[in-house]
């Protein structure tokens, strides 16, 4: 089937931080790709704000070359270029202060009635501030929306801070929390393979399923993040947030429609059900790790501290968590999540692990049975795996094997996998917030994060070190071992 291109109704996107990282790297070539495909109607306007002083035309150079630096070169058409160009605008402002508000108030003022996007892409600590200007000024319309980045607080109650400073001048209607990990095609396709097909469902309970995994992993390390990911470390920046969100489409009842608050409802009740861990649970179930010099895919590489330059730091940048979902469906599932930077390889997946069957009737010299798993890599080589065991073709009696059921999204389709955040752009112009954070989720979310970190930081015991180039620390393979388990790897 080809892919549909509904274009989206004229909007404004107002994006703060505008020439910052996240900007270059993603919105604009976001938009940029959008574009390219025809779906933004020939109004859209895109409007770039930060505090340097910039003419339009000096940032419209600086999009031509974000799109040049960050978009496939297959994909970069110079008259599309030149058209997406042209819809691009700047305004210099002091985001928190008053400064260049009437200019931004100018640039808008043609057109009152449009869908108006303001995306934050700046610290979270100016979120607040930031749309209290948007409303001092009188910029909030109907058709307005604010779009925010994670980390929305570090805690549950800086997220509560956040998200009461925000909800006074936005209704949560009007609020995206992007989880970018939600704009991803795989993790959509869960929902698919979940809810469009009858073959999961009745197995989909504690009685067939043995365990899960997720899994998400990076080679990279600290890149340009120092100053934000030392404050952070795993747990916040993708635990809280990417982690559990694949946890809970894994997890969650069958909506009854994919309407966003109904989904929502479901995502949030597992959540809820997460049980939360006595400072004893956490010492055993949690392993907290940090890097330490080795090696990546592209050669030898320092250690964490070495590369922050800060001596003493406690931040993990690794962790493995034996979870439980406490409810009827799950009792007695372990969850086990891990995520990490300087591991082996690039990869997300979540892992279905089945039961082993009740009673074998191959004798022994066919070889060990192992259990069905169900393996949906969410990148990079997207695609699903079911492992079956099946006969080993060929004379020499029944022996068995343990083989996938292959299908790779690239090889399947020729279509170009979207950056997620072409989607979540697109979603927001649409009013569509089914793969956007609300309040009581991310809140949610804290409450049973919030006791690990709690019992990590009054055990003042610092992360466990592991090489760079290993998959963390030996206790998150002992997490598993320990109960007859293993992580999943190809
Ligand atoms: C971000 C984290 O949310 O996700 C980063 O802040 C991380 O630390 C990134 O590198 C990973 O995203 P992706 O899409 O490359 O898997």
């Amino acid at each position: 089937m080809v892919a549909r291109i509904i274009t989206v109704d004229p909007f404004d996107i107002v994006v703060f931080g505008g020439s910052g990282d996240l900007s270059r790297r993603k919105l604009l070539p976001a938009l940029y790709q959008r574009d390219r495909s025809g779906q933004l109607p020939a109004e859209a306007r895109v409007i770039g704000s930060s505090r340097r002083h910039l003419s339009d035309e000096e940032f419209q150079t600086m999009a031509r070359d974000a799109i040049e630096s960050f978009v496939p070169k297959a994909d970069q058409d110079p008259a599309v270029i030149d058209r997406f160009i042209a819809r691009v605008g700047y305004v210099s402002m002091d985001a928190t202060g008053t400064d260049g508000w009437p200019d931004l108030a100018k640039k808008l003022s043609d057109a009152p009635e449009r869908i108006r996007v303001f995306y934050l892409a700046t610290a979270p600590d100016i979120f607040g501030p930031i749309c209290e200007q948007i409303s001092a000024h009188g910029l909030v319309t109907p058709a307005s929306r604010v779009v925010i980045e994670k980390p929305v607080g570090k805690d549950l109650e800086s997220a509560q801070d956040l998200n009461n400073a925000i909800g006074k001048i936005f209704p949560e209607t009007s609020i995206y929390r992007i989880d970018h990990y939600l704009g991803k095609e795989t993790v959509q396709n869960l929902m698919a393979l979940r809810f469009a097909n009858s073959l999961f469902e009745p197995l989909w309970n504690s009685k067939y399923i043995d365990h899960v995994q997720i899994t998400v992993a990076e080679d990279l390390g600290l890149e340009t993040r120092a100053g934000y990911y030392d404050t952070a470390g795993a747990m916040r920046d993708m635990m809280q947030n990417h982690i559990l969100q694949l946890l809970c489409l894994t997890a969650m009842e069958t909506p009854t429609s994919l309407d966003a608050d109904t989904v929502r409802d479901e995502k949030l009740k597992v959540l809820q059900s997460l049980k939360p861990m006595t400072p004893m649970q956490v010492a055993n179930l949690t392993v907290r790790g940090q890097y330490t010099a080795g090696a990546s895919t592209l050669g030898p590489v320092r250690g964490y501290l070495e590369e922050l330059e800060r001596p003493g730091s406690m931040t993990e940048t690794f962790v493995a968590v034996k979870a439980e979902v406490s409810n009827w469906r799950w009792a007695g599932v372990p969850f086990y999540l891990r995520t990490g930077k300087r591991l082996p390889s690039r990869v997300s997946e979540i892992v279905v692990q089945f039961r082993a069957i009740p009673h074998s009737v191959f004798e022994e010299a066919a070889g060990p049975l192992q259990a069905n798993r169900l393996v949906v890599r969410v990148q990079p080589d997207e695609g699903v795996r079911l492992w079956l065991m099946i006969k080993d073709p060929g004379p020499g009696g029944m022996r068995l094997q343990y083989v996938p059921l292959d299908m790779s999204f690239a090889k399947a389709f020729s279509v170009r996998n979207p950056d997620a955040y072409e989607r979540l752009i697109m979603d927001v112009v649409r009013g569509n917030q089914t793969l956007f954070m609300r309040r009581d989720e991310v809140e949610a979310a804290w409450s049973w994060v919030d006791h690990i970190l709690d019992a990590w930081a009054a055990s003042n015991e610092p992360p466990k070190p592991y090489r760079a180039g290993t998959w963390g620390p030996s206790s998150a393979i002992a997490l598993m071992e320990r109960d007859g388990r293993t992580w999943h790897e190809e």
